[in-house]
């Protein structure tokens, strides 16, 4: 540090000063560009997890609505029917509801699943991911809830996920074994998956996805601004200082310097004529004085030779 220091004091005022306002600048936009790039985040995340959570309130809604109110309808058909009637089931209508929301320009990047492993409706298979959020979920059955973001070839998007386990008896009767599940499911899904489920056992995630691409680049677009915004002024800040050191400093110092400078090398008609009041007039005034002193002294030395 002291070499720096030593180092420094050898530089012109006006060098060291800028060295200090760059270093302070450079400090500057770093902290402030990381606190910034922070809150951004932040906020993108939020405004993700709210539009993810007001879909998903509504896909629980119609699950809740079909099971409730479709369901009891349609289950005495699901008997006596040769082809199963999935609008009896929750997964379906929800599923055939979000596809509806998708077929708006502005949603059609959203996605929701009930993600399964083992599935009825093949549609529903877990990739490697999804799977690996339920096998979480059943390994740390406290998670209620997991949100992140999940880069796919569209892009990257933001998902929320929930676990789904079978909390009822009845939902076995489908899903447990094909010898007692209805003949018309088995027609339309088979026998080979989407049984061997276990009561209170988490057997799929539901899965919002959210894409996050638009979001990140209008928040890439805002710190691009504000970030320009800032070095603006600094730079303005510092083209300031730099002007107003020159001015009121600088300039005034190096004209005393030379008057000094004349006044050593005998010109006793050179003047140190700062006028203003502050310490530069101040360091005029004194000048002077010393000039004057000098000059009285040069006299009485003639005078004793
Ligand atoms: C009458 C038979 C039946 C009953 C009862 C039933 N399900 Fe299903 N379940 C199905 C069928 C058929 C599908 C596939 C629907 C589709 O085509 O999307 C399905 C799909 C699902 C899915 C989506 C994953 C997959 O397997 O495709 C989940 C999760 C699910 N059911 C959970 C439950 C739960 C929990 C209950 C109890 C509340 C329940 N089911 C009761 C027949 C049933």
């Amino acid at each position: 540090m002291l070499w720096l220091s030593k180092d420094l004091r050898n530089l012109k005022i006006r060098d060291q000063f800028n060295i200090f306002i760059v270093l302070i600048f450079i400090l500057g936009i770093s902290l402030s560009g990381t606190a910034l790039s922070k809150v951004l985040e932040h906020r993108a995340e939020e405004e993700l997890t709210s539009k993810a959570m007001v879909l998903f309130v509504t896909m629980n809604s119609v699950r809740n609505y079909t099971q409730k109110q479709i369901n009891p309808l349609l289950a005495p058909k699901l008997e006596t029917e040769s082809a199963f009637i999935p609008q009896a089931i929750p997964t379906y209508s929800v599923r055939e509801v979000f596809e509806s929301i998708r077929s708006n320009e502005e949603y059609k990047n959203f996605f929701y699943k009930d993600a399964a492993p083992n599935p009825t409706n093949l549609r529903d298979k877990a990739d490697e991911f999804e799977t690996q959020l339920v096998k979480e979920f059943r390994t740390h059955p406290q998670i209620k809830q997991r949100s992140d973001f999940r880069n796919l070839p569209e892009g990257k998007v933001f998902y929320i996920a929930r676990p789904f386990a079978v909390r009822e008896q009845r939902c076995l009767e489908c899903h447990s074994t094909p010898e007692i599940a209805p003949k018309s499911l088995l027609a339309s899904y088979g026998s080979e998956h989407g049984f061997g489920w276990k009561l209170n056992e988490i057997i799929a995630a539901q899965v919002l996805y959210v894409p996050a691409e638009e979001i990140f680049h209008s928040v890439r677009r805002s710190f691009y601004l504000v970030m320009g915004v800032v070095i603006c002024v600094f730079v303005i800040i510092i083209s300031t200082i730099n002007l107003l050191l020159k001015k009121a400093v600088l300039q005034r110092i190096r004209k005393i310097a030379k008057t000094a400078h004349e006044v050593s090398t005998g010109n006793m008609d050179a003047e140190f004529t700062e006028k203003s009041q502050d310490e530069i007039g101040a360091l005029a005034v004194a000048f002077n004085r010393m000039k004057s002193s000098l000059e009285i002294s040069m006299k009485l030395l003639s005078h004793k030779k």
